[in-house]
């Protein structure tokens, strides 16, 4: 007799918690291939809306320096984004139609979305918000990059082959941007002319980038996690990444804001992004 398909999932879920890796669609059940499909989404989504929030800050960048390394940012997401959709486009989605589809130049002039997205698109809610300033270029790099950088740390364990092999690439260029963001957060934060500036930008980020990860114990969470997509909960990835931001605020001479969680305003989905 042919295998149903709940003998299908649970022998899949069996392989995955065996640490074997999936490498082909064939291998893969209904639920796995949605689960995996959404989480790439807004990965690729998020890294191409991105991008295209970096781009004024070529021209706009404070020295040609400066214009090259956003410029080389600019292009390392809009990589990250193709790299995605070639996943996704393997796995049968239609990407050039999607891409076509929306307006991934969108921001908004709002300062609180909350957990709304402000768009079809699936990018995490936060590349909404247009980039005003260079301190909030560069609280872009410490938080934005940093906390997809967390999130993404699960991926390169995944069950999924081809995804776990495209982020060891993506996750070098990542800790280029963190890196690139920290100088200048020491730099802006230690001198008097710009450190209310950049502490004011931090206070406006911070939440935001607080309310990416999803809630505790979220049942979406315990799915990732059965399909070996992800390995922690969504706040043990936010506490961790709330420890390392601290301290490198220290160093900057700058306090994040105090943060209470109001799981209401938290999607309980973690949003992935880089
Ligand atoms: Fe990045
Ligand atoms: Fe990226």
């Amino acid at each position: 007799m042919a295998e149903g398909p709940e003998e299908r999932e649970a022998a899949l879920v069996e392989r995955i918690a065996r640490g074997e890796v999936i490498e082909r669609a064939e291998d893969m059940t209904e639920g796995y291939r949605t689960n995996l499909i959404h989480l790439m989404t807004m990965q690729a989504d998020s890294e191409l809306a991105g991008a295209f929030g970096y781009v004024p800050w070529i021209m706009k960048a404070p020295n040609t320096s400066e214009m090259l390394a956003v410029a080389q940012i600019t292009k390392d997401e809009v990589r990250h984004a193709r790299v995605m959709y070639t996943l996704l486009r393997e796995l049968g989605v239609d990407v050039e139609a999607r891409v076509q589809a929306f307006d991934f130049a969108h921001r908004v002039e709002e300062e609180d979305l909350g957990t709304r997205r402000a768009g079809d698109d699936a990018r995490v809610n936060i590349f909404y918000y247009p980039i005003r300033s260079w301190a909030d270029f560069i609280l872009f790099n410490v938080l934005m990059d940093r906390g997809a950088g967390f999130q993404l740390q699960d991926v390169e364990f995944s069950s999924y082959g081809p995804w776990r092999r495209a982020m060891q690439g993506i996750m070098k260029e990542e800790t280029m941007h963190i890196a690139h963001g920290d100088a200048w957060l020491k730099r802006w934060g230690q001198d008097e002319a710009h450190h209310d500036e950049v502490q004011e930008a931090l206070d406006r980020w911070y939440p935001r980038v607080m309310n990416i990860f999803g809630r505790p114990n979220s049942p979406r969470n315990a799915v990732y996690r059965r399909y070996g997509l992800k390995r922690r909960d969504n706040d043990e990835v936010r506490r961790a990444f709330a420890a390392e931001v601290a301290e490198v605020c220290r160093a900057a001479g700058l306090v994040p804001p105090p943060w209470q969680p109001d799981w209401e305003r938290v999607p309980d989905d973690a949003w992935i992004a880089g």
